[in-house]
């Protein structure tokens, strides 16, 4: 790997030290990082290096994957941090930190290579793009990319405006888009399995699938933020982005040498062929819904309206489900059913691929057909795969049983997604980012059913906390004959 220097805006926030000062400990331990890495932390806080170091220890010894046990190895990597004191708006401060760039770059005799991370509020993405050129951090003779983290935009059109402020000083090949969903082993290993298993290749078509679903529930609420969540509901905060790439991930056909740009491409071409909604047809393929007072795992919890700094009066959505059709020859005629949402049951990220029933369709055959054959892909907290057969139940000859076989990786073993994303754009691989392309093809989706929900052309549907959602999102699949599958 090329030596670089990794330039970190937001490095006193909250992103940097719950996922990234974790992520780039464990890859140092586990040596990919460059041989001679150098990280400079940016923030307001007045803080020396030497505070900054603390912190940084500090959250490695609480949110590590792996336990900071050697001390020798820990010296080492904090030794490779520096911080300077940076107002995002001062240019003044952008040629301090030229000149500190610089300076280790020498010191560690290492090409200008620079990645620029922007750990910060979308509000400020433009502003720090604009003074990272106009300085000269960005003009070095080496290569410069530029990380940022989601939300791309609040909408089609802020999206738009924004990837325009974005491209005036930087290339879409110097632009890694982090959706973290992209970064989690079991998201990554799907391009694989497809790609190398014959037997999923046969069968990856309308032919042999009925039906996908695809489900991000989360436990927790609007924890503390509100005045974010608020703004943003589930559509924006993981539909639009996580659940439509999970969708492109799965639904994507890859030959076997597959490059970043085939991948990105093949997502491409999914998003142009999802089928669009009509504002006025978001009800029939789009649920809203919104917690109320309930009990998770044992623990009562207050409905949304009644969190602090939510308005009582509020019809953000905590839960959305929607039917989504790909018109194309692969996937034509095979809904995909997606649903996520705050609040829910468990903490479940699973992706069911239901295949169609054979028995079903002769009619001869009894009603009581076997179960039809499901593989589950388990995305978070535990990874693994598990597909569903049907046997013959030794006991009760006349019956048919369902087995399982199963997948599993144990858990401690399975990298963070900010550790594979990281690595990923220091090696300046795109192929785990969201391209342009796709970012503004899910946001032109999107887009009729924010009109919709800000309209309230669609009703906002009420469900227990603790719950898997509203009913009305086991009517979206009844409809058309399915459930969601594993809801126990
Ligand atoms: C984030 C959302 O992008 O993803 C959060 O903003 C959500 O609201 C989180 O909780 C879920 O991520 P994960 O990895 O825990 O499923």
């Amino acid at each position: 790997m090329e030596p670089a220097t990794f330039i970190l805006f937001g490095a006193t926030g909250d992103l940097a030290k719950r996922k990234i000062y974790p992520a780039l400990y464990n890859l140092f331990v586990e040596q990919k990082l460059p041989q001679s890495f150098s990280l400079i932390g940016l923030g307001r806080r007045e803080w020396s290096n030497e505070t900054f170091r603390a912190n940084v220890e500090q959250s490695i010894h609480t949110f590590s994957r792996r336990k900071a046990s050697d001390a020798g190895v820990l010296k080492k990597f904090l030794d490779a941090l520096r911080y300077s004191v940076l107002e995002i708006g001062n240019t003044d401060d952008y040629k301090k930190l030229l000149t500190l760039v610089e300076q280790r770059e020498q010191e560690l005799q290492i090409a200008p290579n620079r990645m620029f991370y922007l750990s910060v509020g979308p509000e400020y993405f433009e502003t720090i793009a604009t003074n990272i050129q106009e300085s000269g951090l960005g003009s070095a003779n080496g290569w410069k990319r530029l990380v940022i983290e989601k939300p791309f935009g609040h909408d089609l059109a802020s999206a738009r405006k924004l990837n325009e402020h974005l491209s005036k000083s930087f290339t879409e090949e110097e632009i890694f888009r982090i959706d973290h969903y992209l970064g989690k082993p079991m998201v990554q290993k799907l391009e694989v399995l497809q790609q190398t298993n014959p037997v999923l290749q046969a069968l990856w078509t309308n032919r042999y699938i009925a039906n996908v679903q695809i489900t991000a529930s989360e436990t927790v609420g609007v924890e503390e933020r509100a005045g974010y969540y608020d703004h943003v509901g589930a559509v924006r905060d993981m539909f639009q982005n996580h659940m439509l790439q999970l969708l492109m991930m799965l639904a994507i056909h890859l030959p076997k040498n597959s490059t970043a740009q085939k991948v990105r491409s093949q997502k491409k071409m999914v998003m142009e062929a999802l089928e669009p909604l009509q504002k006025a047809d978001v009800g029939t393929s789009v649920i809203r819904g919104q917690y109320t007072a309930g009990t998770i795992q044992g623990q009562p919890v207050t409905g949304y309206t009644s969190e602090p700094g939510i308005p009582s009066d509020s019809m953000n959505d905590t839960f959305i489900a929607a039917k989504l059709q790909i018109d194309d020859v692969f996937w034509r005629g095979v809904p995909f059913y997606i649903r996520t949402g705050k609040r829910m049951k468990d903490k479940i990220t699973r992706i069911v691929v239901e295949f169609k029933e054979p028995l079903k369709q002769h009619p001869s055959v009894h009603e009581e057909g076997p179960s039809p054959n499901l593989l589950v892909f388990e995305i978070s907290p535990n990874e693994g795969i598990t597909l569903q057969l049907n046997t013959r139940d030794p006991q009760h000859k006349g019956e048919f049983q369902p087995i399982h076989i199963d997948f599993h990786t144990s858990r401690g073993d399975v990298p963070e997604a900010y550790e594979n994303l990281i690595h990923d754009a220091l090696h300046g691989d795109p192929t785990f980012f969201a391209h342009w392309d796709e970012v503004e093809l899910s946001w032109k989706w999107v887009q009729p059913v924010l009109e919709a929900f800000e309209e309230n052309l669609v009703p906002l549907h009420s469900y227990t906390a603790g719950s898997y959602g509203p009913a009305e999102s086991y009517d979206l699949l009844a409809k058309d004959g399915y459930h969601w599958w594993l809801d126990d």
